[in-house]
């Protein structure tokens, strides 16, 4: 039986490795972490991540073919392949502080294997790194191995979060990367065959080391691309009366540019997108490349503009100062399915209407007051000027509240923003929901899911990212 395991149960490692338990019933794998909670929440009815579909799979597995376990040293030295899964966040002081990715974590599992192991193994780089991570890793376990052997491959995991599952029992492709000797490619194969219990064998793709690790970063900076140039576009309709659907569809229908990921919003988040393009703007620093380091960089800019830019038009359209009004924050998550709020660009929407004072009323069906409370007195890193900004003052924290419920949030508010896709927020009861409003009432629709003209009817002004405004906005300061 090949036994695997995996360093790291967060959102990548946990549900990765439950779909390979589940289509691999005569292989062993065992999830480990450091962290006792989050261990002991993925053996428990309360998963640590909440993820379409993740509940049925692990379920199915547990206890049978999939372990998870906080016995790190014990899991990895039986392994015959070890999955890296650990966090890389962006590196918040000394060298390259700002972009480059913080690699304490990595290094310190891969010390750890280099420690444990007494036979043979195949170590996966799971987790996004940048290029030529492998090979630190390789010295690192073949100074410290005594002897034994380890191949080192890069998996990197293109699932997309709320869809993890989906895109686990169906990728577009699995892509390995390995050494180009026969020990490589002996490696490559055992891996593959993992794979292709239920992969079809076209969509395993095979690579050298660095162009594994490059693709995953060039494939997340492409679609944060995607985003940015369509949320570009929306500035510009916005200003011109153009609407951005529209435009997308149109632009969509080439096949050359295909009709996904096209969809205008509030701005991009999740943990992946900007740190991965920060660390491709390094590595294109560190090898001399400023032209390239800047175009990808252009891509954050925009990003941060539409946060801005959104804020911009809230305090505009209501008289120029939303101080003590209160806003309800429909949604909170980066994206809708899931309750990960890393990168989410509601922090820094909050943030900026907090910075008018307005007064916050919060609602995510599956963030927690905790978390938003966290990621509201956090730190934010400014990538061009490392210094940390102050977090927000007690007093600045007290101007939010956060609920379990829509009606609740939007009671008694002067204007709601959307900022989360939820489908929950498409079938709200606005008629109630305006009716206990503060007139005029706005809503601010951060991800164009409202049927505009509906909410029109009932009385909302409504603005919506990249569609032909209002005359009530039309008539207010431009919005830079
Ligand atoms: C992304 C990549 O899609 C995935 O392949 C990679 O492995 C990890 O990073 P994820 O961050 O989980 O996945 O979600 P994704 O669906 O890509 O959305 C990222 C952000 O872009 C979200 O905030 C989402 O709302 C936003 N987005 C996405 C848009 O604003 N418009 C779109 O058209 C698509
Ligand atoms: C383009 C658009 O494709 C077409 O829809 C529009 O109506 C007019 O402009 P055209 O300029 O005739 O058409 O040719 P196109 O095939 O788009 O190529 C434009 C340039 O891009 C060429 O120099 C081509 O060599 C280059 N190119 C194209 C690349 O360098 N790489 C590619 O992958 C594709
Ligand atoms: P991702 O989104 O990439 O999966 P997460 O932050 O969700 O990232 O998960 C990474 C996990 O890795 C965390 O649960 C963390 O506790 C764990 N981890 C980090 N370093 C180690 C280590 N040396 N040994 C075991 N687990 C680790």
């Amino acid at each position: 039986m090949v036994k695997i395991c995996c360093i790291g149960a967060g959102y990548v490692g946990g549900p990765t490795m439950a779909v390979i338990a589940l289509k691999c019933p005569s292989i062993e794998v065992a999830v480990v972490d450091i962290s006792v909670s989050r261990i002991a929440a993925w053996n428990s009815d309360q998963l640590p991540i909440y993820e379409p579909g993740l509940d049925g799979v692990v379920k199915q597995c547990r206890g049978k073919n999939l372990f998870f376990s906080t016995d790190v040293e014990k899991h990895v030295c039986e392994a015959d392949i070890v999955f890296v899964s650990v966090n890389t966040p962006t590196k918040t002081r000394g060298l390259g502080a700002g972009k480059a990715a913080d690699l304490t974590y990595w290094e310190s599992a891969a010390r750890m294997i280099a420690d444990v192991s007494k036979s043979d193994k195949i170590v996966v780089e799971k987790s996004t790194v940048p290029v030529k991570t492998a090979e630190a890793i390789e010295k690192i376990l073949t100074h410290n191995g005594k002897g034994i052997k380890f191949q080192i491959l890069s998996n990197p995991e293109f699932l997309a979060e709320g869809t993890a599952i989906q895109d686990l029992f169906e990728p577009d492709r699995v892509l390995i990367g390995g050494r180009e000797t026969p020990e490589g490619q002996k490696a490559i194969q055992a891996l593959k065959n993992v794979y292709a219990h239920w992969v079809p064998e076209g969509r395993i793709l095979t690579t050298n080391l660095w162009s594994a690790e490059l693709s995953k970063l060039a494939a997340n900076a492409f679609l944060a691309q995607r985003i940015s140039s369509v949320n570009a576009m929306s500035a510009l309709c916005e200003a011109t009366g153009a609407n951005i659907q529209q435009v997308s569809y149109a632009v969509g229908k080439d096949s050359r540019i295909g009709p996904k990921f096209l969809n205008a919003s509030v701005g991009f988040g999740g943990s992946c997108f900007q740190k991965d393009i920060l660390n491709l703007v390094y590595i294109c620093e560190c090898n001399g490349l400023p032209e390239v380091a800047e175009y990808w960089k252009q891509v954050i800019k925009i990003n941060d503009y539409q946060k801005s830019r959104f804020v911009n038009r809230v305090v505009a359209s209501m008289f120029n100062t939303v101080a003590n009004k209160k806003i309800a924050i429909l949604g909170f998550a980066f994206k809708k399915d899931t309750g990960d709020t890393r990168e989410t660009p509601a922090i820094d929407v909050c943030k900026g209407l907090l910075g008018d004072k307005a007064r916050l009323s919060i609602y995510d069906p599956q963030v927690t007051e905790d978390q938003i409370q966290r990621d509201l007195t956090m730190n934010k890193f400014d990538w061009d000027h490392p210094i940390h900004l102050q977090p927000m003052s007690p007093s600045t924290v007290k101007q939010v509240s956060v609920t379990w419920d829509a009606y609740e949030s939007t009671k008694d508010a002067h204007g709601i923003c959307i900022l989360t896709e939820w489908d929950e927020f498409r079938t709200l009861d606005y008629q109630r929901i305006y009716d206990n409003m503060q007139k005029p009432a706005f809503v601010f629709d951060g991800r164009n899911i409202v049927a505009a003209d509906k909410l029109r009817e009932i009385g909302f002004i409504v603005y919506s990212i990249g569609k032909p405004l209002d005359p009530w906005l039309k008539d207010m300061p431009a919005v830079a």
